[in-house]
């Protein structure tokens, strides 16, 4: 059936508006080891800044970066015994956001305590918990631990991170449910895809092999290979995907952490690292190696996100066919993490299920495939 030309409506983007607000919810803010240099680290998070340092028993800390005397910013002041010390009086605060000491004083002002935030140390990587009501997590919302980590079964976390400016992180959590820009933009052939949305976390189950005309490092260059990813949004940030490239008769699990944090509201910190499960006969430089050779070829394929995310407009009202997944279901489960608690309905946390025929896709994108190559062979 046609429709007649006179019929057809030019639609209109909705751009709509950036929350003003930031997500309630386990931030990752970087690699734990990081901060333990005996330095104190200053963030630029929920628009705002702070500053991060260890204690004596290597404990991390997290607090508001501006100190409550005049000011001064304790990011560049210096860590002294269990205490921050700014660099302006030299006012000492401890991990819990109380003043220990000001040298110079009769009297220590013991009440007005600066904000300490919430963390919490996961997997080799600090997280700090937001929510502009005030609340603390529940223990549900923990982020799981990661079998075998602390027994060093695995490699060592490679760490990427990257700013980007001019783009709300939401852009990034619609890819969850984005089936088909796997092919375009990171190269892979996706053969079943399907989320399944639960309370807090949004997962993404996805079976795909890589395309046989572009090759990235994430399937190990391997023809065949074949990649098992179950991925895991565990509230607004932090995505954390079990990974399994099956080639040549071999199976290699890796961890993929993909987790961001708002810096403004349109710009944020994107983050990226993997670990591998040593095998048997594997040794560390191995693990190493192939770890690291995951991250490029991830770090590829986040750079071409990027590349996307910075130059298209925010939408609203996306027009999709039912290959897209259900972005408008996801975007309902993201938007409990910016409301306040007592509004967070049924229908952002229930249970939803949605598998992506892919059939028609294949078809398709095989075609292209072949097209491709036979084109290269000339
Ligand atoms: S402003 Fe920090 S000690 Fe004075
Ligand atoms: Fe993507």
């Amino acid at each position: 059936m046609t429709v007649p030309q006179e019929r057809i409506e030019i639609r209109n983007i909705d751009p709509g508006t950036n929350p003003t607000r930031f997500a309630r919810g386990w931030h990752c803010i970087g690699l734990a080891k990081d901060f333990r240099d005996g330095k104190p680290h200053q963030v630029k998070v929920f628009g705002t800044d702070l500053v991060v340092f260890a204690d004596t028993a290597g404990k991390l800390h997290v607090l508001d970066a501006f100190c409550r005397h005049m000011g001064g910013n304790l990011a560049r002041g210096e860590i002294k015994g269990d205490t921050i010390a700014c660099p302006f009086h030299d006012w000492r605060w401890n991990g819990q956001g109380r003043c220990e000491a000001v040298p110079y004083a009769r009297r220590t002002p013991k009440l007005g305590r600066t904000k300490a935030w919430t963390t919490m140390e996961r997997n080799g990587v600090l997280f700090v918990w937001h929510c502009p009501q005030g609340s603390e997590p529940t223990p549900e919302l923990a982020i799981p631990e990661i079998e075998g980590y602390e027994d060093g079964q695995w490699s060592d976390w490679t760490w990427t991170t990257i700013h980007v400016e001019g783009s709300h992180c939401r852009e990034i959590v619609d890819n969850v449910v984005d089936m088909a820009h796997f092919f375009y933009v990171h190269f892979q052939m996706p053969e079943y895809f399907k989320n399944v949305f639960d309370g807090h976390i949004a997962g993404q189950h996805m079976r795909s092999y890589g395309r046989d005309d572009i090759k990235t490092g994430v399937q190990m260059d391997l023809p065949e290979a074949q990649t098992i990813s179950d991925a895991f949004y565990y509230g607004p940030s932090f995505m954390l995907d079990t990974i399994y490239t099956v080639a040549e008769g071999t199976t290699i699990e890796s961890k993929l952490i993909n987790c961001h944090y708002p810096v403004t509201n349109n710009s944020f910190v994107l983050q990226f690292g993997t670990i591998v499960k040593k095998v048997e006969g594997m040794s560390e430089e191995q693990a190493a190696e192939m770890a690291t050779m995951f991250t490029d070829g991830l770090e590829e394929q986040f750079a071409q996100d990027i590349e996307i995310w910075k130059h298209k407009s925010r939408i609203e009202n996306p027009l999709l066919t039912e290959e897209d997944g259900p972005v408008y279901q996801l975007r309902r489960w993201y938007s409990q993490f910016y409301v306040d608690l007592e509004d967070v309905t049924p229908d952002m946390t229930q249970r939803f299920e949605f598998e992506v025929d892919t059939s028609r896709a294949l078809e398709s994108w095989h075609k292209e495939v072949e097209e491709n190559l036979a084109g290269s062979a000339e």
